[in-house]
């Protein structure tokens, strides 16, 4: 095996197809998953490919500095492609301190083993970092994130996320570290925990539940299939440029309302519910404090420079992603039981 891989959060959603990808499409890398197993992160996700020879799994937590840098000494990483974070913004404003530790000092954390073990050599070493674009802040109604957009975070999430993306660029700078970002949309897809809308109003609709629409329902967000993200993660990983930045999106912006609508026209007709059934579930709600009016990624310099694009049309992932999870109830089960439910009750009491 010619390269050793560590990938952080691949018990995760995005991570979990991330680690996929690399274990099969690159039988030569050993790909190492480092996880803490929070309550986001989920071995099943991982289950088709836990036997291949190229991967290994540790459970670390990459808080714990000592752990982290034993994991480095042992495993001599050639690559680090980091998703490991807290990531819901509304955990991230009833527990803020969480997103500290774990996405600010957690980062700092790896990207000092990194240099500790790459500091006589970079050659051939990368350090990619896995961002969000909602470091950007919140759009008006016309315009798009640019990779040159200032960053204007709003939430203790994007604050947090931010503050990772200026520690990998600032040891880029001062240390010459090798190191790529990336800042991407609103991912969707299967695997993805069901706190977040997609997943959460696909368990609703099915359990025949209010599904609770923030504010007015007209904030903005643009979303792409998670193996898209997947794909233009192992296309940067391979083919990016050292020290760049690069937004990743769909190419595809929806109101919260009418992807919810579109949604309920889907799932009436998997489930052979009369049209408009599902619709009546829709129920406003307070509105999530700070909440971001719109997001839009312009996601031309990945295209025109590395040659990726979305393969999936929107109609066709939603359609794919609602079919997993009615397919796949023992899984949603499983992650929807025990603390999630005490979660659930706190948020939409
Ligand atoms: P997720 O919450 O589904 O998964 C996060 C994973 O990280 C889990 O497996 C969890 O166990 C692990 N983890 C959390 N804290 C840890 C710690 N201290 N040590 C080790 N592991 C820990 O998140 P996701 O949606 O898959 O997001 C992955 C990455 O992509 C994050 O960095 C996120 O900011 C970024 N991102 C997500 C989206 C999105 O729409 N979901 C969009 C853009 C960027
Ligand atoms: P979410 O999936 O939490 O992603 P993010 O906040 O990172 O964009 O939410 C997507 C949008 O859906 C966001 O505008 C908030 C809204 N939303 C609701 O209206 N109701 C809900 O129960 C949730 C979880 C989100």
């Amino acid at each position: 095996m010619n390269k050793t891989i560590l990938i952080t959060g691949g018990a995760g959603f995005i991570g979990s197809h991330v680690v996929r990808l690399f274990v099969t499409k690159y039988p030569e890398y050993k790909i190492v998953n480092l996880d803490a197993l929070t309550y986001a992160g989920n071995l099943e996700n991982l289950k088709d490919i836990e036997k291949a020879d190229n991967y290994i799994f540790e459970k670390a937590d990459i808080t714990d500095a000592e752990h982290i840098n034993k994991l480095f000494d042992q495993y001599k990483f050639d690559g680090v492609v980091h998703l490991a974070a807290e990531s819901h913004v509304d955990r991230s404003i009833t527990d803020p301190n969480a997103f500290i530790y774990t996405n600010v000092m957690g980062t700092a954390n790896l990207l000092n083993a990194a240099r500790e073990l790459w500091k006589d050599n970079y050659e051939g070493k990368l350090f990619y970092h896995i961002s969000t674009d909602e470091v950007y802040g919140s759009l008006g109604e016309t315009g798009f994130f640019l990779e040159t957009t200032p960053y204007d975070p709003q939430s203790p999430y994007s604050a947090s996320k931010a503050s990772s993306d200026h520690l990998v660029r600032a040891y880029g700078n001062t240390y010459g570290m090798p190191f790529v970002v990336t800042n991407c949309s609103n991912n969707y897809g299967q695997n993805q925990f069901p706190e977040k809308l997609l997943p959460l109003f696909i368990n609703n609709i099915r359990n025949n539940k209010p599904l609770p629409v923030y504010g007015d329902g007209k904030y903005t967000r643009d979303w792409l299939y998670v193996v898209d993200h997947a794909r233009a993660i192992d296309t940067v990983y391979h083919n990016g440029k050292q020290g760049e930045t690069y937004n990743i999106g769909g190419f595809n912006e929806w109101q919260n309302i009418e992807l919810i609508k579109l949604l309920c026209k889907q799932m009436d007709e998997k489930l052979g519910r009369e049209a408009g059934t599902s619709e009546e579930l829709i129920t406003y709600v307070k509105d999530r404090p700070g909440h971001d009016r719109r997001y839009a990624i312009d996601a031309n310099k990945i295209k025109n420079e590395l040659g990726w694009e979305p393969s999936v049309t929107f109609e066709e992932g939603l359609s794919i992603t609602i079919d997993w999870y009615l397919n796949n109830e023992e899984w949603l089960n499983n992650v929807t039981s025990g603390d999630y439910q005490k979660y659930y009750e706190k948020q939409y009491a």
